[in-house]
């Protein structure tokens, strides 16, 4: 068995209708796009299909344009930076669905490339309105979904497309389930999960999913004070979630009967306020002064976490271990980004500042697997089922 993609399906001839995620980050003022990770990523399904005499469709969101128009959120920019990187033209539409853009449909070749604009232009599409889904779907013979990013969303172009037309999905999506998967579902030991970020309630599922499985969890970012206030340390004025209090707690008795050792911050890097990194100093986890919050995981956490990292088979990461985003926050992150970078395991790294941090290192081309997706990739670490892959048709095997 297995999710069937582009090299079960004949796509010669056919009008291919392609989700892909092309919601790159752009320069606010110009619009320029920072980062084409995501165009790139999706070029080799792009350029099979072109290869396979396919006519390709292809369709995206870009931002959050709330169901309307917005100038600022076309796909234009994406559109010429495509043609460009495939070397062949890419005829962007203004519209994603109705006659004008049927009509151009029909006139397609074999080969020709089609860029559709931004879905989310319409209400309905985040809604997966069924005649919304209809009506896309009526642009394509085969629906491929390579939007790994995007998977996590139940909407027209994702799941609900699926419904009218035989799917497949593209290599994007292959390698991500596969380079995610290979971590998930057969680590090899022992197997490090490093999980950050502000909240416990962003991230627990993570944490709950990986307990039993992962031999050891680091918890770092905003939300290990959280696991800290619940174990009775005084956080003094850094953030905590007091109604996460009682989850923080029986996770950790979870983890505790589980085995998983859940490793938290002995020392923090911590600041007089959010603004002032000019006061930053480290200090052991019950001498923060009052008044001031913690913001990094301290120079012991780093050691200790370092340690594990060295000696791990299979290691997963998503988010920060502080305030990632100012320097004097940043020693943590950086510092595992590293680690995990000269560890011999199998990695797997998820989400905007984890891969920001471990691109920032210089040495991204030593982690195993880099996921295209942020939230797609933790629903994914969640073990929770993806709509945009559960709408796939399933090989007969
Ligand atoms: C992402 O950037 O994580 C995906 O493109 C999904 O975007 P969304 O969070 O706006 O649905």
């Amino acid at each position: 068995m297995g999710k069937k993609t582009i090299e079960d399906i004949d796509v010669r001839g056919k009008r291919v209708l392609v989700r892909v995620d092309f919601n790159v980050p752009r320069n606010k003022e110009t619009g320029a796009i920072t980062d084409d990770v995501r165009i790139r990523a999706a070029l080799p399904t792009i350029q099979y299909l072109i290869d396979h005499d396919a006519k390709v469709i292809l369709m995206s969101h870009l931002g959050r344009p709330k169901g309307k128009v917005n100038e600022d959120m076309r796909l234009t920019e994406v559109g010429k930076h495509l043609s460009t990187l495939l070397g062949k033209p890419v005829t962007k539409l203004d519209d994603c669905v109705g006659e004008d853009v049927e009509k151009a449909v029909a006139e397609m070749k074999d080969g020709d490339v089609m860029l559709l604009e931004n879905v989310r232009f319409y209400p309905e599409e985040e809604k997966n309105d069924v005649h919304f889904a209809k009506q896309l779907a009526a642009l394509g013979d085969i629906f491929v979904n390579d939007a790994f990013g995007t998977a996590h969303r139940a909407h027209c172009s994702t799941a609900g497309v699926g419904a009218f037309l035989p799917s497949v999905t593209g290599y994007l999506v292959k390698k991500e389930l596969a380079g995610m998967g290979a971590a998930l579902m057969r680590p090899e030991k022992p197997f490090v999960a490093i999980i950050g970020g502000a909240k416990i309630s962003d991230k627990i599922g993570v944490v709950s999913y990986l307990i039993g499985k992962a031999d050891t969890i680091i918890i770092g970012g905003g939300m290990a004070n959280t696991f800290l206030a619940a174990q009775g340390h005084d956080m003094k004025a850094s953030l905590v979630e007091p109604e996460s209090l009682d989850v923080a707690k029986e996770t950790l008795e979870q983890a505790k009967a589980a085995g998983t050792d859940l490793i938290l911050p002995v020392d923090v890097t911590v600041a007089a306020a959010f603004d002032a990194p000019e006061t930053a100093k480290s200090v052991d986890i019950d001498a923060i002064d009052d008044g001031w919050m913690a913001l990094d995981i301290g120079p012991k956490t780093i050691e200790k976490c370092v340690e594990k990292i060295s000696g791990a088979k299979t290691i997963v990461w998503n988010g920060p271990m502080g305030v990632f985003e100012q320097e004097a926050f940043a020693v943590g992150t950086n510092a595992l980004a590293k680690a995990v970078a000269l560890s011999d395991a199998y990695s797997v790294v998820g989400g905007g500042d984890s891969v920001a941090a471990v691109k920032k290192s210089g040495m991204a081309d030593r982690i195993s697997h880099i996921s295209t997706g942020g939230g797609a990739s933790l629903a994914f670490m969640e073990g929770r089922v993806l709509p945009g892959l559960s709408i796939i048709d399933e090989r007969e095997e």
